[in-house]
């Protein structure tokens, strides 16, 4: 079975202020019956790893570099990362894709390195609302899901997050049973390519704009094994009205 997961993404939100919600967190989930991540800024990776120390929330980064180490002005590496305390990075995040050129091969080489390192590879898939329009949400994701995850991946080391590039940060979620299709497609893909040990144990996380009021809804559905959260995962009260929903699933 795959691991439950809540994971959130900080993106560059945070200072050392922020780490109070750690400390809220903490104390609100002593032993969680799932996984619980967060992924700060990197200024914020070491520092909170350590003030969580053997705690019962894991640590993570939003992006790394396909190289071990060299001349890449601004970058972290994979194992940067784990020398940090991190155990996760996220790689191929819409934001990183648009804002940054991240193609396919980049990001297959980015979730390589990391699982090279010893972290666990987030690979983010998504469609933009012109393809789901255009009714190729499948065959989109289905070329990132073949050009974006490297061939050297177990259940343990990858997780995959369907974030429709349309409903990051707008409020706006598919249906039900766009989660279902997407979600069923993903989980297909990933057993027919890596056979049903490896396929069926990677943790599938939905992403995009959710939040205490949805997130019940979207955990119910069979092959959602938890969420990859923005804007909710800041406050600890948000995050954990997320994290209650999925320990309830
Ligand atoms: P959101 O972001 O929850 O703020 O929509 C999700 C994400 O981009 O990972």
């Amino acid at each position: 079975m795959a691991q439950k997961l809540a994971a959130g993404n900080w993106k560059m939100n945070g200072t050392s202020a922020s780490l109070a919600e750690i400390d809220a967190m903490l104390a609100a989930y002593p032993s969680p019956n799932c996984g619980i991540l967060i992924c700060p800024p990197a200024t914020l990776l070491e520092r909170m790893s350590r003030r969580i120390g053997d705690g019962p929330i894991a640590t993570g980064a939003q992006d790394c570099h396909a190289a071990a180490s060299g001349a890449h002005t601004g970058d972290t590496s994979a194992g940067m990362i784990k020398d940090a305390g991190g155990a996760y990075v996220i790689v191929g995040h819409s934001e990183r894709r648009t804002d940054h050129g991240e193609t396919d091969a980049i990001v297959r080489a980015k979730a390589e390195a990391a699982v090279g390192a010893g972290l666990v590879a987030i690979v983010c898939v998504g469609e933009t609302e012109t393809q789901r329009d255009e009714g190729v949400t499948l065959d989109v994701i289905g070329t990132q899901l073949a050009g974006s995850i490297p061939d050297n991946v177990t259940g343990v080391t990858l997780v995959v997050a369907y974030e429709p590039v349309w409903a990051i940060g707008t409020g706006r979620i598919p249906t039900i049973d766009q989660i279902v299709e997407v979600h069923d497609f993903i989980r297909a893909r990933l057993v027919e390519r890596f056979g049903g040990d490896v396929g069926t144990t990677v943790s599938l996380l939905y992403g995009g704009s959710v939040k205490p009021s949805n997130a019940a809804e979207i955990f119910a559905v069979g092959n959602v094994d938890g969420a990859l959260v923005g804007g909710a995962s800041l406050k600890a009260a948000d995050f954990g009205a997320i994290i209650d929903a999925l320990q309830d699933a």
